[in-house]
């Protein structure tokens, strides 16, 4: 499916993130989010190109930006405009990530000395400071508040919608027996007047989640890149068919 637009095309190079790239367009209100094949782990140390990643991960995530949005929860993402771009309301990004656990795993498990696979009575939120340079420590919803990162609302607005995307999410892998483990989030404000409202940005694809397979336990996600369990283009092929019954 690519969708060309006439109107919209990537202007002056904002940021240059890991396995993204944010552009400017000609409408100040809107950026244009370039998926590249790029793939790191371990906060850059370790690099890779995996072959239509970024296709792969334009697609997955335009697909579920629409299902959330459905549901309720308020989103940057607009469209997709060709296989690797896609247009998006301009966000103040705030600095704090969720993450959502169903299933103990990655982080929570090193830090509790809980058993990868143990299931959680509920979803578990957690928040992140987002810090490359600090590697996104842990924090709580008392320190972004305090340090001014997120006001209340904010995070209770997050805490809801981040929520409310765990159940979509869960249900559409379920339906294909495969468990959503985990996930991270992150947010932003518009300016609607001179109202803020918090909407959903960056990202929900395979390189934020954990998805496992229920029946073989095979990891279709990134932890393939960052455990050295096998071939990612190939994991995320097979993801992408999965998800929209062909091939990419
Ligand atoms: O990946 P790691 O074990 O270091 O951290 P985690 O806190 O267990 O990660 C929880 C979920 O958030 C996983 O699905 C990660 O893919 C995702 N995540 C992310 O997308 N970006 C980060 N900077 C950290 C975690």
């Amino acid at each position: 499916m690519s969708l060309d637009s006439p109107e919209f095309s990537r202007g002056a190079l904002l940021y240059q993130g890991k396995a993204k790239q944010v552009y400017a367009t000609h409408d100040p209100a809107r950026i244009i989010i370039h998926y590249t094949d790029g793939a790191t782990a371990f906060n850059g140390l370790k690099k890779a190109e995996i072959a239509d990643k970024g296709v792969i991960n334009c697609r997955i995530s335009a697909f579920f930006m629409e299902k959330v949005a459905a549901a309720g929860v308020p989103v940057a993402f607009e469209r997709n405009l060709n296989d690797r771009d896609q247009l998006c309301l301009a966000v103040d990004i705030i600095p704090v990530e969720v993450v959502v656990r169903n299933v103990v795993a990655g982080g929570l498990a090193r830090k509790l000395g809980l058993p990868e696979g143990q299931k959680l009575p509920a979803p578990l939120v957690e928040h992140f400071y987002k810090s490359d340079t600090l590697n996104d420590p842990q924090i709580n919803e008392s320190t972004a508040v305090l340090l001014g990162w997120a006001k209340a609302w904010e995070l209770r607005a997050m805490h809801e919608y981040s929520l409310r995307v765990n159940s979509v999410l869960q249900a559409f892998w379920n339906e294909l027996g495969i468990d959503l483990v985990d996930f991270k989030l992150e947010f932003g404000r518009v300016s609607i007047g001179s109202a803020t409202a918090v909407v959903l940005a960056d990202e929900i694809t395979p390189d934020g989640s954990r998805l496992w397979e229920r029946s073989t336990g095979r990891h279709l996600d990134k932890d393939v890149f960052r455990r050295d369990l096998g071939d990612l283009s190939e994991t995320y092929r097979e993801l992408y068919k999965r998800v929209f019954g062909k091939t990419v």
